[in-house]
């Protein structure tokens, strides 16, 4: 399966999602690989040593993508791609291939307009391809008491895209981990309630695959266990 993190917009949590997305899978212990498709090259650098046992490609160029998954795609169970943020041909090309796209957005009227422009690219993609990809949109960067307004609702609504019902707190843990060469879940008790939201964000864009692995917060609280314990 190919999971396209795309989002023409820079700054919307793109690679911090596709990084956690991978790591997540490989702690399952499912075989994956990251697509790295920024040339910024921020989730790879960071996966390659928060989850070291975690495959990484980058992809520079829409050829690339173009070429390069499918024979990845045979290789492994999950390939996440962390799409780029102005690039729109190797976003595009991203979507050529993906079978689930999955779309960080901010929590405000003005980002929701502007996703309309990334919906245009996964509705001709769907329509090339007659039926893929799935697409869903995350809310990001969700501030602590935000309500999801009406407003935002007609505009998830009128944009044709679902919305999962887990959203991406802002917290200092998400941009805290890559500093640290580690992820959430592995950040102990203090950040319990990260682990918690983003373990429930996966299950629910990617339920098949939590299904048969061992759930990433278990291992959180054994590591805290083994914290505590020290
Ligand atoms: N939920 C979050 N809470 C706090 N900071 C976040 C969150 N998600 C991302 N960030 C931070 O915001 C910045 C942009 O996120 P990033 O994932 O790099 O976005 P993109 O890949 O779309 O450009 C980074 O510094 C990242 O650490
Ligand atoms: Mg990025």
């Amino acid at each position: 399966m190919i999971v396209a993190v795309v989002n023409s917009k820079g700054g919307v949590g793109k690679s911090t999602l596709a990084g956690n997305m991978v790591a997540w899978l490989h702690e399952l212990g499912h075989p994956v690989v990251l697509a790295d498709c920024d040339s910024q090259n921020s989730s790879s650098e960071w996966i390659a040593e928060a989850a070291p046992g975690v495959q990484v490609v980058r992809y520079e160029t829409a050829d690339e993508v173009l070429e390069g998954l499918p024979p990845l795609r045979q290789e492994v169970e999950y390939v996440v791609c962390d799409g780029p943020g102005s690039q729109t041909e190797t976003s595009r090309a991203l979507l050529l291939w993906a079978d689930l796209a999955v779309i960080p957005c901010k929590a405000s009227m003005f980002e929701a307009r502007a996703l309309a422009k990334n919906t245009a690219f996964v509705r001709q993609a769907q329509a090339i391809r007659q039926g893929p990809p799935q697409a869903v949109a995350v809310l990001s960067m969700v501030g602590k008491d935000f309500r999801l307004t009406k407003d935002m609702r007609d505009a998830a609504e009128a944009l044709k895209l679902p919305l999962a019902a887990t959203h991406v707190t802002l917290r200092q843990a998400y941009a805290d981990a890559p500093g640290q060469s580690t992820l959430v879940w592995k950040m102990g008790y203090r950040e319990k309630e990260a682990a918690k939201e983003i373990d429930a964000l996966f299950r629910e864009l990617l339920p098949e695959a939590a299904a048969d692995g061992v759930p990433g917060l278990t291992r959180a609280r054994a590591n805290r266990r083994a914290n505590t314990k020290r």
